[in-house]
């Protein structure tokens, strides 16, 4: 009998946690984050003594074939949505992604935020070996497992994983790489960097006119300061792309802006 009431209670547990509560947090950005990014991760990680990115990286092991960033991405997108949710830009979004890097067709490109390589791989695949790409992340732990994700997707030799903070590092990039400028940047760190960060690329001269720098959930978890900043300056044109936070309903988007060059006749700031 008591085994049976326990059964009950962890099928329960299980009901509740798989379906019923993703259910509900589904279109609430509030909810969805403490859900998800919060409550379900701290008990996973506890329960199996593993973090997400490595669980991540398990699914990528035995689902993705070697040498094929498709089906890394595919791997990945198919754990965000079967199994655990993870803040990588997500499917929805990657699409819009993709198109914006390859109008762009970037030579050299700047990534803030690896995670677990989600977006560098994406972003790479895209790429002729050429290019010059490089992702910053300052987490060692995620930067370990995002190592072991672009190996599996075989594009070790195309991706720089940097370690450190962007703020540390931005003003290092011509030092370190002999670049200049990058015809591309990918916004997808700690929402409350975006203004600094590219303030602080405009001040190292390291946008050209025409490059682009696209930021990832202005929206959810949101960026408005960084909005307003390249919405009102006259040094951008920005356009905001409608989505959703990555595997979820609820509204977040991707901001494209523009660099126009410095403009010392229309000084805004
Ligand atoms: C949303 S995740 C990046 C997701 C990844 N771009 C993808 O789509 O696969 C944000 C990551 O940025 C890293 N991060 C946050 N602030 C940072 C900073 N100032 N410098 C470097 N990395 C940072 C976090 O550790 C985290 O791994």
């Amino acid at each position: 009998m008591l085994l049976l009431t326990a059964l009950l209670v962890l099928l329960g547990v299980y009901v509740l946690c798989r379906w019923l509560v993703p259910q509900l947090v589904q279109s609430n950005a509030t909810l969805a984050l403490l859900w998800y990014d919060f409550l379900l991760e701290t008990a996973l990680d506890f329960i199996t003594r593993t973090s997400r990115p490595q669980r991540l990286l398990q699914a990528v092991c035995i689902n993705a074939v070697r040498g094929n960033p498709d089906s890394v991405i595919a791997a990945i997108d198919h754990f965000c949505q079967n199994q655990e949710w993870a803040m990588n830009v997500g499917d929805e979004k990657g699409a819009i992604l993709d198109s914006v890097v390859m109008e762009t067709s970037p030579s050299t490109v700047l990534e803030l935020g690896t995670y677990c390589g989600y977006s560098a791989v994406r972003i790479m695949r895209l790429l002729p070996p050429a290019t010059r790409f490089i992702t910053l992340e300052m987490n060692p732990d995620y930067a370990a497992v995002a190592r072991q994700v672009i190996q599996h997707a075989g594009l070790q030799d195309k991706v720089c994983l940097v370690e450190g903070k962007s703020a540390d590092l931005i003003p290092k990039m011509a030092d370190m790489f002999g670049i200049r400028t990058f015809d591309f940047v990918f916004f997808d760190h700690w929402k409350d960097c975006y203004l600094p960060d590219i303030r602080l690329l405009e001040d190292c001269g390291l946008l050209d006119q025409g490059s682009v720098v696209l930021a990832d959930n202005v929206l959810c978890p949101g960026a408005p300061e960084y909005l307003d900043y390249v919405r009102s300056s006259l040094r951008f044109s920005s356009r905001f792309y409608r989505s959703h936070l990555e595997y979820t309903r609820v509204l977040d988007g991707l901001e494209r802006s523009e660099y126009l060059g410095h403009r010392d006749a229309q000084r805004d700031q």
